[in-house]
């Protein structure tokens, strides 16, 4: 249940019995100071000018015509114009009630979507690197959300998995194989796309067979075929691996790599250029755009194929959304990738737009975001200056929290002090990133993020174990729980129910905006709320049976809502830490 849209539909539902028209908006927000109640309409002063009304006089009309007597205790007029809306107790207790009974917390699919989410999306016979952990954490964690707000989603990982460079990587992989390389050596993609680039460069013979090879592979020579088939399966074994650990969804029928496009991509082009938006220069295809302009403020020329006949990640990522549109029906796709690659996006879908592919109504959305930099300001990276490989980064979280849990006096099994280092270790690393807005850099930093205290992986997780821990201490059945009534008297009560309701409200802006941190943000504030609640409202030493199974049902609501809020994060949570 949406409080903020159903606040909004009443409110603009009594502005146009006032005389508004129907494109008024009541602009219905979460209040930021108690005095203003708990939400506020601050769209009745624009509409009262439109029709040249006093706006008090207009809120006051639109008062008359509002039917809110359950769900709100009082509303009020307030300074030029502004509605200030006070939730009724009692209400809030009943939503409460009905959210623990209803599974999904009481969160209803509403209006069915199909949505790609492109991401992770790393290339093969490469090292998955920072930027590919960013794409893959916060593509998850959005994926997570839409499924759970009922949406069908589609994964798609589009590996990079085509191009030239094969050519080179099979004719050294050959060699590889021929010199009767292990395993072991195959399992170094920095070092195998390394060595193959040097004897490239430096081989005339090498670099000859590359050459032969590029053209066989995309004719559809078997052998070629293998041999990719085989860079494509060491790359994503490795990287399955990676999407294990990280607690991330992904899974191999998820790749939809940059091949899976390559037949499309001749007759995008000769329709590209019968529709005369791409034309010849200089032998290579290019569509110029209007939108786009270049160092001399002419529309900027972009390439859909070279002159050798080479297709370009423009090319594909065009075939891409027609795909996704025609074949996959979606509705929507979102593509989670580096900041630096928006240019690229906009064009590539302005393109697609142009040549007709896809409808006004298909929503194509660069979800991008910024650099991971380390603690001295500059782009992540080892102390030698290399990128920095994710699997030494993702052990190198467990070993410090693996101290940090050492450190602490727990009584904890062994088994269960792994499991708390493994959810605190890639905890750390995964909300670290997702709390913070994903469009601006961010500094990648150790000991903040395994810090108890303020908004990370770790304190999120204690917050849970402490409520769990105050249910370990009572015997009380769930049965009788649900059924035991709900009153809302003090104060503590009611700003924590109000949150807890909002709980869909920021699971919903996650899955428009594709912003996670909007549901950490959302989680921080619940675990404080509940914590100043704790404090003053005693639970199990309450006044009464009746005042302790209430306030319990409070503490058991916060529960189930962290849980899945970390959930949908992808974040774990432990019974006791
Ligand atoms: N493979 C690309 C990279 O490593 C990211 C692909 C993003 N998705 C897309 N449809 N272009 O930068």
């Amino acid at each position: 249940m949406n409080i903020q849209s159903i606040l909004s539909d009443k409110i603009k539902q009594a502005m146009i019995l006032a005389g508004a028209d129907q494109s008024c908006d009541a602009l219905v927000r979460q209040s930021g100071k108690p005095q203003f109640g708990d939400y506020q309409a601050n769209g009745i002063m624009a509409a009262a000018k439109k029709l040249g009304l006093n706006p008090r006089e207009f809120a006051q009309k639109v008062l008359d015509n509002l039917q809110l007597s359950d769900i709100a205790e009082k509303l009020e007029i307030a300074g030029p114009g502004f509605i200030n809306i006070f939730l009724n107790p009692t209400w809030l207790a009943t939503e409460i009630s009905a959210a623990l009974s209803h599974k999904n917390l009481g969160i209803q699919a509403t209006n069915k979507q199909t949505v790609v989410i492109d991401y992770s999306s790393p290339n093969v016979a490469k090292e998955m690197h920072v930027g590919h952990l960013r794409s893959t954490i916060i593509g998850d964690a959005v994926a997570r959300t839409l499924e759970f707000l009922g949406h069908n989603v589609i994964r798609a990982n589009h590996v990079g998995d085509w191009g030239t460079q094969f050519g080179m990587l099979i004719a050294y992989l050959e060699k590889m194989q021929n010199e009767h390389a292990s395993e072991m050596e195959l399992q170094d993609l920095e070092a195998f796309y390394r060595e193959a680039k040097k004897h490239y460069d430096e081989d005339e013979v090498f670099a000859e067979k590359a050459r032969n090879y590029v053209v066989k592979l995309q004719s559809g020579d078997e052998y070629c075929r293998a041999m990719w088939k085989r860079l494509v399966d060491i790359t994503m074994q490795q990287n399955q691996h990676n999407y294990d650990r990280l607690n991330v969804t992904l899974t191999e029928k998820d790749v939809m790599g940059e091949s899976l496009y390559n037949p499309m991509l001749p007759s995008i082009v000769e329709d590209l250029k019968k529709q005369g938006l791409a034309v010849e220069n200089d032998g290579a295809l290019v569509v110029y755009l209007d939108e786009f302009k270049n160092k001399d403020g002419d529309p900027m020329g972009v390439i859909v194929q070279k002159k050798d006949g080479g297709f370009l990640y423009t090319t594909t990522d065009i075939a891409a959304a027609k795909y996704r549109y025609e074949t996959l029906k979606a509705n929507r796709v979102l593509v989670f990738s580096d900041t630096r690659q928006s240019q690229h996006m906009q064009q590539a879908w302005l393109i697609t737009r142009k040549a007709g592919y896809v409808p006004d109504s298909f929503s194509l959305e660069h979800k991008n975001f910024g650099m991971m930099l380390g603690k001295d300001g500059k782009p992540f990276k080892t102390r030698t200056g290399g990128t920095v490989k994710l699997a030494d980064l993702l052990d190198e979280a467990i070993e410090r929290a693996t101290v940090l849990i050492n450190e602490k006096n727990t009584n904890l099994s062994n088994d269960e002090k792994e499991a708390v280092i493994e959810a605190v270790g890639i905890g750390a690393v995964k909300y670290a990133d997702l709390s913070k807005n994903r469009t601006t850099d961010y500094v990648f930093d150790w000991d903040n993020m395994l810090s108890f205290e303020g908004n990370t992986a770790p304190y999120m997780q204690y917050a849970y174990t402490r409520i769990r821990s105050i249910f370990n201490k009572t015997n009380i059945n769930s049965t009788a729980l649900l059924a035991a009534p709900l009153t809302i008297k003090d104060d503590k009560e009611r700003t924590l129910a109000i949150k807890l309701l909002q709980f869909e409200e920021a699971v919903q802006t996650v899955g428009k905006e594709g912003t996670p941190h909007v549901l950490c943000a959302y989680l921080y504030e619940l675990a404080g709320i509940f914590s100043s609640f704790y404090e003053h409202c005693p639970i199990l030493n309450a006044e009464d049976e009746a005042v302790k199974l209430s306030r319990l049902k409070l503490a058991l609501l916060t529960e189930k809502t962290l849980k899945q809020g970390l959930e949908l994060l992808g974040i774990k949570t432990v019974e006791k830490m």
